[in-house]
């Protein structure tokens, strides 16, 4: 295992996947009944963007700082008032740890979801690497709303599901390192949907070419019947022209089960993010969006 999320934290995949994650935990708490989290990849759960992993790529120029540059200094609203309503909740986060001139600070998966959450709600988060799980248990060992884990959650996943209490959203976030990582995702996703049929799952993938994106999206419709679900997502947002293998292109995520309101949000936000985090030059011509009901 090489990947740290360290080196990535806050870049345009990040931000896309982090509010689509914070927009599924507001829609859960339309509800009075608590939930719970389950994210099986949780990382560490804070980054420094000053620290010389984030420097060393700069990700998050592109990414959570290029949205903040978009922002009113002065009173934190965004120039598009179209979508500031949809990004406030994920971005008071992000501002509220950030007290300085400069953003420095960015919130892992976790972190986000446990200021988001209510008393009553809770978070399992989920680590394998042991230097990422000292940390994100030195961060949350003392929280009795969190509860960290040092597994392999693809072959744990059995165990963690259902949810208690039985209600919430399972967040999968793995690093991509392995060749059949989608493969074991979905392994995990028809065993889960059994075990636990009402959850929200949320996979997150890396887009470098589209017809990987396209081959995945295949996979995914074959194996619907055995999820016995009814409505999943797909959403994707392209900061460049998904048509080579040799650098993250895009950003997609698989909602299995979403909440109703999710695809109306998705599509009116995700253009704007798209033009906010893009980095083609402005003539380069492709599609920048993916949003369908599988
Ligand atoms: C993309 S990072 C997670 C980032 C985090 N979800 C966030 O948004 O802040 C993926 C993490 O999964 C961990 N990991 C890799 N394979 C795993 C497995 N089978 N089970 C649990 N964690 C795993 C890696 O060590 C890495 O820290």
């Amino acid at each position: 295992m090489n990947y740290l999320h360290a080196y990535h934290a806050g870049n345009f995949a990040d931000v896309v996947k982090h509010l689509t994650m914070t927009l599924i935990i507001e829609y859960l708490k339309h509800k009075d009944t608590p939930f719970r989290l389950l994210d099986t990849h949780a990382g560490s759960g804070i980054y420094q963007l000053t620290e010389k992993e984030a420097q060393a790529t700069g990700e998050a120029d592109t990414g959570i700082l290029r949205l903040f540059e978009n922002m009113d200094p002065k009173c934190k609203i965004l120039i598009n008032s179209q979508i500031d309503e949809v990004l406030a909740p994920y971005l008071d986060v992000v501002s509220a740890m950030n007290t300085g001139e400069q953003l420095q600070t960015y919130p892992g998966s976790p972190l986000l979801a446990k200021q988001l959450l209510r008393s009553a709600d809770r978070i399992t988060a989920c680590e394998l690497r042991i230097s990422e799980y000292e940390k994100l248990n030195r961060l949350f060992g003392r929280d009795k709303q969190i509860l960290t884990r040092n597994i392999d959650s693809w072959k744990e996943i059995k165990g963690l599901l259902p949810l208690e209490p039985k209600r919430g959203l399972i967040l999968m976030d793995p690093p991509f390192e392995q060749p059949n990582e989608f493969e074991r995702a979905l392994d995990a996703i028809c065993l889960g949907t059994k075990r636990f049929s009402g959850g929200i799952y949320a996979l997150w993938y890396p887009i470098k070419a589209r017809h990987q994106a396209d081959k995945w999206s295949k996979l995914l419709v074959k194996r619907k019947p055995e999820m016995g679900v009814e409505t999943i997502l797909r959403s994707e947002l392209y900061v460049r022209a998904p048509d080579n293998d040799t650098q993250l292109n895009g950003t997609g995520m698989i909602i299995v089960n979403p909440p109703y309101t999710l695809f109306n949000t998705l599509d009116t936000v995700l253009p704007v993010l798209q033009r906010i985090l893009q980095q083609a030059s402005k003539t380069e011509r492709f599609q920048k969006t993916v949003l369908e009901t599988l």
